[in-house]
């Protein structure tokens, strides 16, 4: 039987495979996949019958979702919307929500990858200066950088990411603030503290199904499509850790040579440099 892919569909286009994804979906078939479409608009405003109503009913095989991200309360809404069809999915929300959420990875990644502590916060709350003294007073001194349980403002970095000294409370509060109100109904899950480490290349993204690394690719945001083989040795232990499906991990070099994990995600979220051969990428979900 096809593997069953689910991508999100085109807004505008609805019979259609969003066009960011269009490429990998034509791999997919080529490679004797089953393509279906979700309205991930839908989805993301609590219709998740109504995200599903094109997918077809009974599926044999479990599907992958492939596609923009998915919080993970509505992932847990798209698997129940997809039973209701007979559809099975791949990764259960359970394991979607322990590979999406930094919370969820991180035991299992502790010694290769920055120290992290968390605080869960709920979208349009705000925190006290103490909560997050508290916070990062759990964290090695020194600069560190602040996210969500999935995402950061990378691209804000001196306002919204970047914290030259966690003991300085009044800039600390001032970035995370900063970065509420940028997240706004966005936040997932609450604030993350993380310690900097110097790193010296850009990331390199490795791609594992169940817990082997079958596709090493460059960071989407690299400039370079060749990239070096990082080492995995001590990373293996850690994706076998979260189950089985597809999870990405981004590597980098830091500057005393060792290999470190900036992130871990699903796979099933992860965007796919824009240069990579799509037909390699589609045989990870085909294969
Ligand atoms: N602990 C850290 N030490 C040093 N740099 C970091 C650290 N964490 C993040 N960065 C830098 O900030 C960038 C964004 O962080 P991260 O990858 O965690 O966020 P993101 O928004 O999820 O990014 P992506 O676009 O990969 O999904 C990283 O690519 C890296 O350059
Ligand atoms: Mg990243």
């Amino acid at each position: 039987m096809p593997t069953p892919v689910l991508y999100c569909r085109d807004p505008l286009r609805p019979k259609r495979v969003d066009e960011h994804f269009a490429a990998e979906a034509a791999a997919v078939r080529a490679a004797g996949g089953a393509v279906a479409l979700v309205d991930h608009d839908a989805l993301l405003a609590g219709e998740p019958d109504r995200a599903v109503a094109s997918v077809p009913v009974d599926l044999p095989e479990a599907a992958w979702y492939r596609g923009w991200m998915v919080p993970t309360d509505r992932y847990a809404e798209l698997a129940d919307a997809l039973a209701r069809r007979g559809v099975r999915l791949r990764v259960p929300p359970g394991r979607y929500r322990a590979v999406h959420e930094l919370p969820g990875w991180y035991r299992a990644f502790e010694a290769v990858t920055p120290a992290s502590a968390w605080l869960p916060v709920t979208p349009g709350a705000t925190v006290a200066d103490e909560e997050l003294a508290e916070l990062a007073a759990r964290l090695p001194a020194g600069p560190g950088i602040v996210k969500d349980f999935v995402k950061s403002r990378k691209h804000e970095w001196h306002e919204a990411c970047f914290v030259p000294d966690l003991a300085d409370t009044v800039r600390l509060g001032r970035v995370v603030r900063r970065f509420l109100d940028l997240q706004g109904d966005d936040l997932a899950g609450g604030i993350v503290l993380r310690a900097f480490e110097p790193f010296d290349d850009p990331e390199v993204r490795v791609w594992w199904r169940d817990g082997s690394p079958e596709l090493v690719t460059p960071h989407p945001d690299s400039a370079r499509i060749r990239c070096p083989e990082p080492d995995l040795a001590a990373v293996r232990p850690a994706v076998e850790a979260l189950g089985g499906g597809l999870v990405a991990t981004d590597l980098a070099r830091r500057t005393d040579g060792a290999w470190r994990v900036v992130e871990a995600g699903s796979g099933q979220v992860s965007d796919l440099h824009p240069d990579v051969d799509r037909a390699g990428f589609a045989a990870l979900l085909t294969g």
